[in-house]
């Protein structure tokens, strides 16, 4: 690609898509071209705002051909099948995060942008922390050795009236889930990252302090292919530090609050397991002084390195696959709940599609924009107006 700067094109311009505009005011590498919205005046609010034209319908934005790429910051549910459409039409896609509510459709998302060759990248703008970028670092370097056991702890304290803002806010039909799919999302994501995946995991949602459908509370115990175990909490009913931890053979990582420590075990527990003979003897436990600089992080860094890689092909910092981790956990830890039984991962997408669609038809929101008016999984078409 010859051109300096990537013409770029926000669809779903509420909240955060009218942050993003404002945000590639100071990328040099992007410009912005065209905003679309499915509320007609919020269009013409925002197009107007930045100088831009301005399209009710992500089809028109897309076919116009003023951008090479697209950001979706529309409600969950829209995102994989208006990626779909990007993808087709040649277009560069970031989406917002989570990529989709349910791990069959974001699996579609993937397939399509492989399909495309184009850049495909979510917006999971705590990767670009320099704790997180070190903790990354120490587990693909093979610091920790073989994981042991993981722990999460995540409070994400809202209050009602949060959730009283937006009528889609906390319902099945709106969000297609709760603290997992809105709130939690960028802490799975390093979660999924540093610890892996489970191979089966025992959930337990509840709504447990506010007028709402979906889960404000979700917890699970988690195991590993390799005999390794979790647990898992997050919630918008506590507040506090979030706490992150993961314990491998060879060290101990903690991420609390956002502050990174590590320790080494001298020599592993493994090989000091295998070859102490002192009935009270145990591992050193060293303290290790990571050297952490501090680098710039936030939405712009992931916006700024996704135009870099269109125009230079980088590596992305935040690649659109990886959302299909904490997605997939998210989806088994509500479908275990649901069945109130242990599920294997990767769980069984038609069956949580049937589940969501049983789960949306007991939904409040009949949506003043509807999510699922776009093209979507032919699970979920008989719900399109
Ligand atoms: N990365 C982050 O830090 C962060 C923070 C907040 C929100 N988000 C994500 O951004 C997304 C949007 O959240 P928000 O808080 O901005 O919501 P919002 O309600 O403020 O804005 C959503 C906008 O999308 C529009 N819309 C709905 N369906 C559409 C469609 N099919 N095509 C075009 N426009 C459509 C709505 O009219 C609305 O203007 C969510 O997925 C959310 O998880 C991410």
């Amino acid at each position: 690609m010859g051109a300096e700067r990537v013409k770029l094109g926000v669809i779903g311009v509420g909240g955060m898509g009218a942050g993003h505009c404002k945000t590639c005011e100071g990328i040099e590498e992007i410009e912005l071209a065209a905003v679309s919205d499915v509320s007609p005046a919020r269009a013409q609010e925002v197009g107007e705002q930045f100088g831009v034209p301005h399209f009710s319908d992500h089809k028109e934005l897309i076919g116009a051909g003023l951008a090479d790429a697209v950001v979706i910051a529309t409600p969950h549910w829209s995102h994989p099948p208006i990626a779909v459409d990007a993808f087709e039409a040649g277009l560069h896609v970031l989406s917002e995060k989570p990529i989709g509510v349910s791990i069959g459709m974001a699996e579609k998302m993937a397939e399509a942008a492989k399909k495309s060759g184009k850049v495909f990248s979510v917006m999971f703008q705590m990767r670009t922390t320099a704790a997180v970028r070190k903790a990354i670092e120490l587990v693909r370097t093979g610091e920790l050795g073989e994981v042991k056991r993981t722990l999460l702890v995540s409070p994400e304290f809202r209050s009602q009236a949060y959730y009283n803002s937006g009528t889609w806010r906390a319902t099945w039909a709106g969000e297609g889930g709760g603290v997992m799919l809105n709130q939690a999302p960028h802490i799975m994501d390093v979660f999924v990252e540093l610890g892996g995946l489970p191979a089966r995991v025992t959930g337990y949602c509840r709504t447990q302090m506010h007028d709402i459908e979906v889960e404000d509370h979700a917890e699970a115990m988690l195991e590993y292919e390799n005999g390794a175990t979790g647990f898992f909490h997050v919630s918008t009913c506590e507040i506090g530090e979030r706490t992150l931890e993961i314990v491998g053979d060879k060290g101990k990582l903690r991420l609390v609050g956002g502050k990174l420590s590590f320790c080494r075990f001298v020599p592993s527990l493994s090989e000091f397991n295998r070859t102490n003979t002192e009935m009270w003897g145990s591992p050193k436990v060293e303290e290790v002084d990571l050297e952490i600089e501090e680098c710039e992080h936030g939405h712009q860094v992931v916006l700024r390195d996704f135009a870099r890689a269109i125009l230079h092909g980088e590596p992305l910092v935040a690649p659109g696959e990886v959302g299909l981790g904490s997605l997939e956990l998210a989806n088994a830890i509500i479908l275990s709940s649901k069945k109130g039984a242990p599920v294997e991962l990767p769980i069984d997408r038609g069956e949580y599609d049937k589940l969501l669609e049983e789960l949306c038809a007991t939904s409040k929101f009949k949506g003043d924009w509807d999510a699922t008016s776009v093209e979507t999984d032919p699970a979920f078409k008989k719900k399109k107006k």
